[in-house]
Order: structure tokens, then sequence, then C-alpha cells
């Protein structure tokens, strides 16, 4: 695939990629897979790749099915379905991830480090582990490399620049997460003060307090 890229050094359009930093490596990436259309919206595309992730997802991680929608990889099932809900939920949180990811901007950083504690805090329930997190990444690198593949982006830029720049991002995500979640974990419950009962003796005795 032909790719162009703005010089601000030499103010000229060049042919090939801009590695400037990660953000723009990874919103040039949205971009080259057509996960984004030119004015940055996202297209279609996302909801083939939420498919397929969670379609590999729960091939490499069977038991991780029980805790999802059963119509969770079924691209036929009503588009208002539980399932279908769950792969936008997750779209949207990927999206948000890649356009967010900016570790030169702390303003940026700490944004979204906000999303992603208040996500960790849907996930507490869920109880999922630190081999489950890495699932994830491993999973969708994997589907996103693929998405590489298939719009042509030249395998050596993939290596050298989209992937790792996606890495980092999504490690960065997952580590966040994980974080938040044990930090809510390991805070103490406070427990009501116990109220003490008087244990009836007999039979009337627990009448007589009833009454009282
Ligand atoms: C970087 C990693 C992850 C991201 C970005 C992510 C993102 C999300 C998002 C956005 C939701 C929807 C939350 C809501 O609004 O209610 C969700 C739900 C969920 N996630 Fe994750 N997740 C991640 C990792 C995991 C892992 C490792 C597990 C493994 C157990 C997991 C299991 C679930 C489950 C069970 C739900 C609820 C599904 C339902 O409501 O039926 N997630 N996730």
């Amino acid at each position: 695939m032909e790719s162009s890229f703005y010089c601000d050094k030499c103010t000229q359009i060049l042919p090939g990629w801009a590695v400037p930093d990660d953000n723009a490596v990874i919103r040039e990436f949205a971009s080259a897979i057509g996960l984004v259309d030119a004015a940055g919206r996202p297209t279609k595309v996302g909801a083939a790749l939420v498919l397929d992730f969670y379609s590999r997802l729960l091939t490499a991680a069977p038991a991780l099915a029980a805790r999802f929608p059963q119509d969770l990889v079924d691209a036929s099932a009503a588009l208002d379905g539980a399932g279908a809900k769950q792969r936008d939920r997750l779209l949207r949180a990927v999206l948000s991830v890649m356009s967010t990811f900016n570790p030169g901007d702390e303003q940026r950083m700490a944004a979204l480090i906000a999303v992603l504690e208040e996500m960790a805090l849907k996930h507490q329930r869920h109880g999922a582990t630190i081999e489950e997190y890495a699932a994830v990444v491993s999973v969708l690198l994997g589907v996103l490399g693929d998405f590489a593949r298939t719009s042509n982006v030249p395998h050596n830029i993939w290596l050298e620049a989209f992937e790792p720049a996606l890495r980092r991002a999504l490690t960065f995500a997952s580590g966040r997460m994980m974080a938040a979640e044990s930090a809510i974990t390991a805070q103490p419950v406070e427990e009501p003060p116990t109220e003490v009962l008087e244990r009836p003796e007999t039979l009337e005795d627990s009448e007589a307090l009833a009454q009282s």
C-alpha cells in the first residue's frame, strides 16, 4: 500500500511512514487499516475487528465464554442483543485507548488513566487474572497484525513501528486496569458495627424479646 506523510521539518508530503511518537504512530495505524476514515471517525472495520477478537479470545480461553453473553461471537444475532452491545463497548474502549494513549502528553495520560480506573471498577466482579489480561493483549495484537496484513501494511513497518507502539498502549491499559482492580480489592471493607443481640434462653424469653 502506498503511504505518505507530512514532514514538518521539510514541509513536504513524503512517501513512507511518519514515526514521530506512539500516539501519531497508532493514529496512522488506525487509518492504515481503515479503522477510522480520513476525518478520524470510526468506520465499520471496528465491528469486524472486535468480532474477530472475541472469536479468537474464546478459542484461546474457552472458559471465558461463560462470563460473556451467549451471542458474543454470533454476528447474525440481533444488533441490539447483549453480545453486540458488549462488542460495541469493547470497540469504544479500544478506540479510546488508541486515540488517548500519548506518553508525551501528561494531561491525556491522566484522562486515560481515569477511564481505565473506571473500567477496572466495572471489571472487579469478573475477577480477571493476570493471564487473562495477557491473553486479551496478545489476541488483540494478533488480530491487529492480521488486519495490517490484509490492508497491505508493509510487514517491517508493522514489526518496527506499529506493533511496538500498540503493544505499549495495550500493555499500559491492561497494567493500569489490573493495578486499579487490585487496589480496589485491597481496600479494607468497613464492617457495620456488630449488634449485640440478647440470646433467648427459653421460648418464653424469645417471645418476651419479640414483644419488647
Ligand atoms: C485491556 C483489557 C480489557 C479491556 C479494555 C476491557 C474492556 C471492557 C469493557 C469496555 C467492558 C464493558 C464494561 C461496561 O460498560 O459494563 C467489558 C466488560 C467485560 N469484560 Fe473486559 N476488558 C478487558 C479485559 C478483560 C479481561 C481480561 C476479562 C476476563 C475475565 C474481561 C471480562 C469482561 C466481562 C466478563 C465483561 C462483562 C460482559 C457482560 O456484561 O456480559 N475483560 N470489558
